[in-house]
C-alpha cells in the first residue's frame, strides 16, 4: 500500500496533504510513504523533515509509481498522475461542483475520486472535515485582515489624549468560520453583531457575547436544510433580511461575510448601495468570494474600493496560515483512512455511507449522487 503525496500544483496554493506527523502514522499503520519533493516547502516543512519521518522523497515520477492513494489539498491534474495504479483512489479537496470536468477525467482515466468536502456531518466524522478545520481558520484570518485595513483601532481606548471608541463589527453567516471570526473580533475588543437564516445559530451568537440580528417578521423559517447546511431562502425573507440588514450595515465599521449554500453560488447579502451607506475607511472581508460572493462588486483575491469602504475578496484564506492549515488537513486525511483502515488487508476499505457520499467516480464513471442528481 502505497499513499503519495504530492507538491500542490495550484497558483498560490501553500498547503501540504501529509506532514512529518501524519507520515509517520500513516507508516505505523503499514503504508509506504512517496513525497514529492519540494511539497512541504510552502508550508515550512523541509524535505529533510518528511525523509526522517520516514517517507521516500523524490520527484514527481517517483512519488506516483505504483500508488494507491494520492493526497492533495487541490485535485491533482488528471493528466499529471501517470505512474499511479489503476483505480489509485485520489483523497483531496477536490472542489466537485466547480471542477466538474476534472473529475470527468479523473472517471476517464480509472481514479476513484474521493471528494474530502462531501463528507457527511455526522459526529464520527467531525474529525475528518477539511470544510471545518479549515473555515475555522478562514474565520479568525479575516478579522485579523479587517483588522490590518481599517485605519482605526478594535477595541475602546481612553488616553491621555482622548477616547478611541470600539469598531462594530458585523458577521453575516454563522457557520464555522462566522463563529470563529466573532470570536476573534470580540478578543480583539470590538462591539460584535452577527446574523444568519439558521434559527439555530442565534444562541450560539449570544453564547459568545454578540448580539443577533435576526428577520422575525418572516413566520416558520428555520432556514436549516440536511446536514445542518442552510437552503436558499425564500423570496419573502430575503427581502425582509436586506431591509433589516440596511439599517444595521449603515452603522458598521468591519463586516465579514460568510454565506455559502453548497452547490449553488453564494446568496448576495450586500448590495452596493448599501455599501455607500457605511461610513468611508470601512472594510467588508467576503469570505464567500471564491463561490460567487456575499458581495456585489467583490472581486476573489482582489481589495477593491467602492465609496470609500474597502472589499477584499478573500481567496484561499486557510492557506495563509499554511503551517497550522496544513496540519488540520493532514490530520483530517489521516483520520479518515486510518478509521477504515483494515489491518489484514493493509488498506483502508469504506463503509457505505461515508464511501457513497464522498466517492465521485468509480469503475470509470461518475457516481456520486449529487453530481447525478
Ligand atoms: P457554510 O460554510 O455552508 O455556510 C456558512 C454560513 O452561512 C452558515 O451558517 C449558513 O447558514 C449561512 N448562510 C447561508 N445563507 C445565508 C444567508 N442568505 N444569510 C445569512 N447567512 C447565510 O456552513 P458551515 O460553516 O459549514 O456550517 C454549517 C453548520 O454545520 C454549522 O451549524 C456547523 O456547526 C455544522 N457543522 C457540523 C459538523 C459535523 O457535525 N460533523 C461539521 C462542521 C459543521
Amino acid at each position: 500500500m502505497k499513499i503519495a503525496v504530492l507538491r500542490e500544483a495550484a497558483a498560490g496554493e501553500s498547503r501540504v496533504s501529509a506532514t512529518p506527523e501524519t507520515v509517520k502514522k500513516f507508516i505505523a499503520l503499514g503504508a509506504e510513504l512517496g513525497v514529492e519533493r519540494g511539497a512541504g516547502e510552502g508550508a515550512s516543512i523541509a524535505d529533510g523533515d518528511y525523509e526522517a519521518a520516514g517517507a521516500k522523497v523524490g520527484d514527481r515520477t517517483a512519488t506516483l509509481k505504483d500508488a494507491d492513494i494520492v493526497l492533495g489539498v487541490q485535485g491533482p491534474d488528471p493528466e499529471a498522475l501517470t505512474g499511479a495504479k489503476a483505480g489509485a483512489w485520489i483523497v483531496a479537496g477536490l472542489n466537485p461542483f466547480v471542477e466538474r470536468a476534472r473529475i470527468d477525467a479523473y472517471a476517464a482515466k480509472g481514479f476513484e475520486a474521493l471528494a474530502m468536502e462531501f463528507m457527511p456531518r455526522i459526529t464520527r466524522a467531525q474529525s475528518m472535515d477539511i470544510l471545518s478545520s479549515q473555515s475555522n481558520l478562514a474565520g479568525y484570518k479575516a478579522v485579523l485582515l479587517a483588522a490590518a485595513e481599517y485605519g482605526r483601532a478594535f477595541p475602546m481606548m481612553m488616553t491621555a489624549a482622548g477616547t478611541v471608541s470600539a469598531a462594530r463589527a458585523f458577521i453575516m453567516g454563522v457557520g464555522v468560520a462566522g463563529l470563529q471570526a466573532i470570536a476573534t473580533a470580540r478578543r480583539l475588543g470590538a462591539q460584535v453583531s452577527a446574523t444568519d437564516v439558521r434559527s439555530a445559530t442565534k444562541e450560539q451568537i449570544q453564547s459568545l457575547g454578540a448580539k443577533p440580528i435576526f428577520v422575525e417578521s418572516v413566520a416558520g423559517i428555520e432556514g436549516e436544510g440536511s446536514g445542518g447546511y442552510a437552503t436558499e431562502m425564500s423570496e419573502e425573507y430575503q427581502k425582509a433580511q436586506a431591509e433589516l440588514v440596511s439599517s444595521h450595515i449603515a452603522k458598521q465599521d468591519i463586516v465579514i461575510t460568510t454565506a455559502l449554500i453548497p452547490g449553488r453560488p453564494a446568496p448576495r447579502l450586500i448590495s452596493d448601495a448599501q455599501i455607500a451607506s457605511m461610513r468611508a475607511g470601512s472594510v467588508i472581508v467576503d469570505l464567500a468570494a471564491e463561490s460567487g460572493g456575499n458581495v456585489e462588486g467583490c472581486v476573489a483575491g482582489e481589495t477593491v474600493v467602492r465609496h470609500g469602504v474597502k472589499i477584499i475578496g478573500a481567496k484561499n484564506m486557510a492557506g495563509t496560515l499554511s503551517a497550522d492549515a496544513s496540519a488540520l488537513f493532514s490530520r483530517n486525511l489521516y483520520n479518515f483512512l486510518s478509521a477504515f483502515w483494515d489491518k489484514d488487508a493493509n488498506k483502508p476499505i469504506l463503509d457505505e455511507e461515508i464511501g457513497d457520499a464522498i466517492r465521485l467516480t468509480q469503475g470509470g464513471k461518475v457516481v456520486n449522487q449529487r453530481l447525478l442528481g
